[in-house]
């Protein structure tokens, strides 16, 4: 069996489906139940659903073999894996973000709210402005209102949560999409079976490409 962690939420659902459209299918999963683990024995995949920022600890401690993780999730760690290719799905970019009329002051350090701690400090450090991070774990854009904070570094897709709060992006940090990551070891064993996915995958985007 192929173990293969999803994320939950959002982007899970555009990745099943990427997978189903290849032939790796798994009904059961839009049941209605709390169940995290799915089998199909026909095409021998096991699907894991993880929390999206738990996926890629999942694939690097050998739980699963392979899984699907945003680009974001995979910059914020340090994860030792592989990863095979960008599916281009579940695209959205890092952005900084503060309220509509917010001024910088260049005398003091900027005040941070984030999910993401290690992106926000790594984007600062490239032009060694001096910040104070504030880690949240959801519902960042309140943090500027509230005056917690004096910014967000947060994801943007549609870009309706900013402009529902009265909040504007001030810059884009990095674009993110869906990358498909393996563990070392399983690549190394189960190579035939993650090529043959992989090429799968490869020839759907092209598909969609046309
Ligand atoms: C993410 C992100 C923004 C929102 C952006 O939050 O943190 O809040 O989506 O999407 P938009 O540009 O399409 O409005 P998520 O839905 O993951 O929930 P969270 O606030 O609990 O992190």
């Amino acid at each position: 069996m192929l173990n293969i962690a999803l994320p939950k939420g959002r982007l899970g659902d555009k990745v099943y489906n990427l997978l189903s459209s290849i032939g790796y299918d798994c009904a059961e999963i839009y049941a209605d139940n709390r169940k995290l683990v799915f089998e199909n024995p026909d095409n021998g995949v096991r699907y894991l659903l993880v929390k999206p920022s738990d996926v890629a600890v999942y694939i690097a401690h050998g739980a699963a073999d392979i899984g699907i993780v945003g680009k974001d999730c995979l910059d914020e760690g340090d994860f030792d894996v592989f990863e095979l290719l960008d599916l281009d799905i579940g695209k959205c970019n890092m952005c900084v973000a503060a309220k509509n009329d917010y001024v910088e002051d260049p005398d003091r350090p900027i005040r941070v709210a984030t999910k993401f701690p290690n992106i926000a400090k790594r984007y600062y450090a490239s032009f060694n402005r001096e910040i104070d991070i504030i880690k949240l774990n959801g519902s960042i854009e309140i943090a500027p209102l509230l005056g917690l904070s004096d910014v967000i570094v947060d994801i943007v897709e549609t870009g309706t949560t900013l402009k529902e709060n009265n909040l504007s992006v001030f810059q884009k940090i990095l674009p993110i999409s869906a990358r498909l990551i393996a563990n070392k070891s399983s690549y190394r064993f189960k190579q035939d079976t993650i090529n043959e996915l992989t090429e799968k995958l490869k020839v759907k985007l092209q598909e969609e490409k046309k």
